[in-house]
């Protein structure tokens, strides 16, 4: 089993990365994450050549994601909630799945893709779940773009300004039901 695992914080050894770790010690097979803010992969720029050509113009980081997102099983996306959404370089890396959606559109083509699950850890300093369903709502239109229908309910460790997620024991049994899920 291969999975592809976007991590959408600044932080290297936050929240969402405790939890994130988690989870792939629980996971079967191997993995690939993508540390959003640290790889060098820009936004889709909408050039529009992706409506005429396979790949994505932009040579960067991205081109492995691709690679790798056309051979993968599952993909996980693990973020902070800023603004009620995923973090901002999140989406600009998910942005780039545009390549996905202009083979659908605009040239009838099926992408490439066989992920069967996906799976979401969301992190939020306040306990107000509205901003982390409005999250998972984005989230799910992201999956829709890599093709992935079957997702998991979100992981969603609130409240993380007083108490951290490592000292949040309830988070565990979810983090060990999800991976149950994408080992299935
Ligand atoms: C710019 C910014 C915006 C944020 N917006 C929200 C928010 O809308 N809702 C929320 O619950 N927490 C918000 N937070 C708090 C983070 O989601 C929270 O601290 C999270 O646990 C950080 O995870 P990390 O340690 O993995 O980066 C925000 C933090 C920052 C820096």
């Amino acid at each position: 089993m291969k999975t592809l695992v976007l991590y959408g914080s600044p932080r290297r050894a936050g929240d969402t990365a405790f939890l994130l770790n988690m989870l792939l010690e629980s996971l079967d097979g191997e993995y690939m994450t993508v540390d959003c803010y640290h790889e060098n992969i820009s936004p889709c720029i909408d050039c529009r050549a992706c409506r005429r050509s396979d790949n994505c113009a932009i040579n960067d980081g991205m081109q492995k994601v691709y690679e790798y997102a056309e051979k993968c099983d599952d993909l996980v996306i693990a973020t902070p909630l800023y603004f009620s959404q995923p973090t901002g370089r999140l989406l600009d890396v998910c942005s780039r799945a545009q390549v996905y959606f202009s083979q659908r559109r605009f040239r009838g083509i099926a992408p490439n893709l066989s992920i069967r699950k996906g799976g979401v850890i969301l992190t939020g300093g306040s306990g107000d779940t509205t901003g982390a369903q409005k999250a998972f709502d984005t989230l799910k239109d992201v999956f829709l773009m890599f093709g992935v229908k079957n997702i998991a309910p979100p992981v969603c460790c609130l409240g993380t300004d007083k108490t951290s997620a490592a000292e949040n024991i309830s988070v565990i049994s979810e983090i060990q039901l999800l991976a149950e899920f994408l080992n299935a």
